[in-house]
C-alpha cells in the first residue's frame, strides 16, 4: 500500500506532461494527504458520479462514458469497502486515487470526468460534504444525550443536592434541576452546529480552480443532487472557503468545554470524600496496587479530549489565517484536525452518555451535603424580608450574625433554639423553623426556571415532548 520508500522514476500521471523527473521521495511525504483524505472516499465518488450526470445532461460528454463512469466509480467504492482497493502515495490523495483507477476500469475516457472541475472545488465539496454528514450525527448525538439526561432529572426532580458557587456549598437545589442545567446548554450546542449546517450547505463545485469556467454546467443541479441548498455565488471564496470546519469545529469545541464541566463533576461527585455518585464497573478502572480504587477514567478523558477538541480548532483558524484568495496548499491541512476533532467530540458524547445512564445516585448522602454549609442561611434571611418586612441588607446582616453564632456552637441553623434566634432578632417566631428546612428551601423555590421540584417535573415533561418530537422528524 505505502510506496513511499520506493524510488519514483515515473512522473505524476496527472500533470506528467509539464514535469520530466519524479518527486523527492520527502516531497512525496509531504505533499500526499491519501493516508488521511480516504477517509472521504465516499463522498468523493458521490460528488463525481453527480457530476458526471450533469455533464451528461449539458451535452458535455456521451452517455456512454457517463455510464462508463458511473459504473466504474461504484466499482471502485465496492472494492474500497471491501478492503482491496490500492492506495499510491504517488497520486497524491483520494481524488487522484480514484481517478486513477477509474482510467484503469474504462480506459481513457476516464479523464473526461475532470471536464469543468479542478480538485480545489473537488476537494472543497467533498470535505463539505463530509463535515455536513457528521454534522448531522453530531447534532442526532447530542439529542440522545439530552434525553438521558432528561429521564434522569424526572428521576430525580426532588432529590436535594447542594448548589455550588466557588466550589462552597451555596443553597439547596435538586438533582434534576442540575440535569436539566446540561439540556440546555446541550441544546445551545445543537442548535450551533444546526446553523452551521443551514450556511455550509452551499454547494462549491462547479467554481472549478477559482474563476469558474467556459463549460456550460449546470451548478444548480448538481447542489440538489448533492442535497445542498443552492450552488456558492463567488468562485473564488467557493474553492478557499473553510468556514464551514470552523464553524462545525467551534460548535463542538463549546460542546466539548460543556461536556467537560460534566465530567469534572462526575470526577468530583465520585470521590470517596463526595460519594454523591458512583458508576458501574462498565465506567470504572481499578488500581493495580490500590484495591480500593474505582477510577472514572471515562470522565477524565473527556475532559483531557476537550482540550484535543480546542487545538484542532486552533489549528485550522491558524492555518487559515493569512491566506491570500484562493485555494493554497495549506489548506490540505484543514482535514486532520477536522476529523479528529468532529469525531473525538461524538466519542466523547457517546462517552458521556453511557455514563448519565449508568450513574448511580446517593441520595442520602446529596441530602446530607445539602444540610451543611449552612445553605438555608438565604431562606433566613428571605424569612426576615418576607415575615418582618425587614429591608433585606438588614436582614442579610441578621442572617450573619445567627451563622457565626450557629457555627460558634457547631450546629446547623435550625438546631439553633428559638431563644437563640431572638437574641439576635427579637422578633423572630417559631414559624422560622418551617423556612429552615433544605426541602423548604427547594419547594419555595417556583420563579420561573428556579429549582422547585414542581418547575422541574414540568420542564423535563417539555423537554421529553420537544425531544420526542425533534426524535419524530
Ligand atoms: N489534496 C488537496 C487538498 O486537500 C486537493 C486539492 C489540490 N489542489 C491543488 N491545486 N494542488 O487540498
Amino acid at each position: 500500500m505505502s510506496d513511499n520508500s520506493k524510488p519514483h522514476t515515473s512522473t505524476n500521471q496527472m500533470w506528467g506532461g509539464r514535469f520530466a523527473n519524479a518527486s523527492d521521495a520527502v516531497m512525496l511525504a509531504i505533499n500526499a494527504s491519501i493516508d488521511f483524505d480516504k477517509k472521504m472516499y465516499a463522498q468523493d465518488i458521490t460528488a463525481s458520479s453527480v457530476h458526471a450526470k450533469m455533464l451528461v445532461r449539458q451535452g458535455i460528454i456521451s452517455t456512454a462514458d457517463c455510464d462508463a463512469m458511473i459504473a466504474g466509480l461504484a466499482q471502485i467504492k465496492a472494492e474500497i469497502e471491501a478492503g482491496k482497493f490500492e492506495y499510491s502515495h504517488t497520486l497524491e490523495d483520494i481524488h487522484m486515487n480514484v481517478e486513477a483507477r477509474l482510467t484503469k476500469i474504462m480506459g481513457a475516457n476516464a479523464g473526461r470526468l475532470h471536464t469543468a472541475r479542478s480538485r480545489n472545488d473537488q476537494v472543497a465539496t467533498d470535505f463539505r460534504l463530509w463535515v455536513r454528514d457528521m454534522v448531522d450525527v453530531l447534532e442526532a448525538q447530542i439529542r440522545t444525550l439530552q434525553a438521558s439526561f432528561v429521564t434522569r432529572a424526572l428521576e430525580h426532580a426532588k432529590t436535594i443536592m447542594p448548589g455550588f458557587t466557588h466550589l462552597q456549598t451555596a443553597q439547596p437545589v435538586t438533582l434534576g434541576h442540575h440535569f436539566l442545567a446540561y439540556v440546555e446548554m446541550l441544546e445551545r450546542d445543537r442548535t450551533r452546529l444546526l446553523d452551521a449546517r443551514a450556511r455550509m450547505n452551499e454547494c462549491p463545485l462547479g467554481a472549478a480552480a477559482l474563476a469558474g469556467t467556459s463549460f456550460h454546467i449546470d451548478r444548480h443541479f448538481v447542489a440538489q443532487e448533492l442535497g445542498f441548498a443552492r450552488p456558492t455565488a463567488n468562485s473564488l471564496d467557493s474553492v478557499s472557503d473553510r468556514d464551514f470546519a470552523l464553524e462545525a469545529m467551534a460548535a463542538a469545541s463549546i460542546c466539548a468545554v460543556h461536556l467537560s464541566r460534566f465530567a469534572e463533576e462526575i470526577v468530583v461527585w465520585c470521590s470517596a470524600p463526595f460519594k454523591f455518585i458512583s458508576l458501574s464497573d462498565k465506567y470504572s478502572t481499578g488500581s493495580s496496587i490500590m484495591p480500593q480504587k474505582r477510577n472514572p477514567d471515562a470522565a477524565e478523558l473527556v475532559r483531557a479530549k476537550t482540550g484535543r477538541i480546542a487545538g484542532d480548532f486552533q489549528s485550522l483558524l491558524m492555518v487559515m489565517k493569512g491566506l491570500p484568495l484562493a485555494y493554497s496548499k495549506d489548506m490540505q491541512e484543514d482535514k486532520e484536525a477536522t476529523f479528529d476533532a468532529l469525531e473525538t467530540i461524538s466519542l466523547c458524547l457517546a462517552a458521556i452518555n453511557g455514563m448519565v445512564q449508568d450513574l448511580t445516585v446517593n441520595v442520602p448522602a446529596l441530602k446530607k451535603a445539602a444540610s451543611g454549609g449552612y445553605s438555608t442561611a438565604t431562606e433566613l434571611a428571605d424569612w426576615l424580608v418576607q415575615n418582618l418586612n425587614i429591608p433585606f441588607r438588614e436582614a442579610h446582616h441578621i442572617t450573619g450574625r445567627v451563622v457565626s453564632m450557629a457555627e460558634a456552637e457547631n450546629k446547623q441553623l435550625h438546631q439553633l433554639s428559638l431563644a437563640q434566634l431572638q437574641s439576635v432578632e427579637p422578633k423572630i417566631t417559631i414559624e422560622i423553623f418551617t423556612a429552615l428546612t433544605v426541602e423548604a428551601a427547594v419547594k419555595r423555590r417556583v420563579s420561573y426556571g428556579g429549582t422547585a421540584p414542581q418547575n422541574v417535573r414540568k420542564q423535563a415533561m417539555a423537554w421529553q415532548k420537544k425531544l420526542a418530537k425533534l426524535g419524530a422528524k
